[in-house]
């Protein structure tokens, strides 16, 4: 397990956060040499950065976000990435249709590894207020955790 993918729609509002939130709690746990990036479903923003929103909701997290760029998913990140996690129903099911056959990457929700939630979907943000950008960040942060809880048991398991 050497690389995580997160993927949302734009890739300016939430799979950004989740990049930037993976990031953080694999460095805390001194998990450097594990591999994040992430892309979205469609190529409406490519080249563009994240939504300010997610920047300003980010960074109260101590979580900077602002270097980052969109790109679209494309074919090699299914045997370039080991997890790839989207942020609801309609972006994994995108996924799956793009996911080439035999590629060795495996497509999850990533809310799978938030553990006990009543929701498995990050809500899309990018058309309401402010609040939906924190509403995301507690979601995102819970998974964030549990995914990388369970890469360490993995590699502790060999
Ligand atoms: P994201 O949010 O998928 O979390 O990055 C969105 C960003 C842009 C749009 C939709 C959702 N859009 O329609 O442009």
């Amino acid at each position: 397990m050497k690389s995580i993918l997160l993927v949302c729609l734009g890739n300016i509002c939430r799979s950004p956060i989740a990049e930037g939130a993976v990031r953080q709690v694999l460095d805390k746990a001194g998990m450097t040499h594990i591999e994040t990036d992430s892309a979205g479903t469609s190529g409406w923003h490519v080249g563009g950065p994240p939504d300010p929103r997610a920047v300003k909701a980010a960074l109260m997290r101590d979580i900077d976000i602002s270097a980052q760029r969109a790109r679209q998913v494309e074919a090699a990140d299914f045997d370039r990435f080991d997890i790839i996690a989207a942020m609801d129903r309609n972006n994994y099911a995108r996924l799956r249709e793009l996911q080439p056959d035999g590629s060795t990457g495996r497509v999850h929700l990533f809310l799978e590894f938030a553990g006990e939630l009543p929701v498995r979907e990050v809500p899309d943000p990018y058309y309401g207020g402010e609040d939906g950008f924190d509403h995301a960040l507690d979601l995102i942060e819970q998974a964030a955790r549990g995914l990388v809880t369970h890469i360490a048991a993995r590699a502790r398991s060999g």
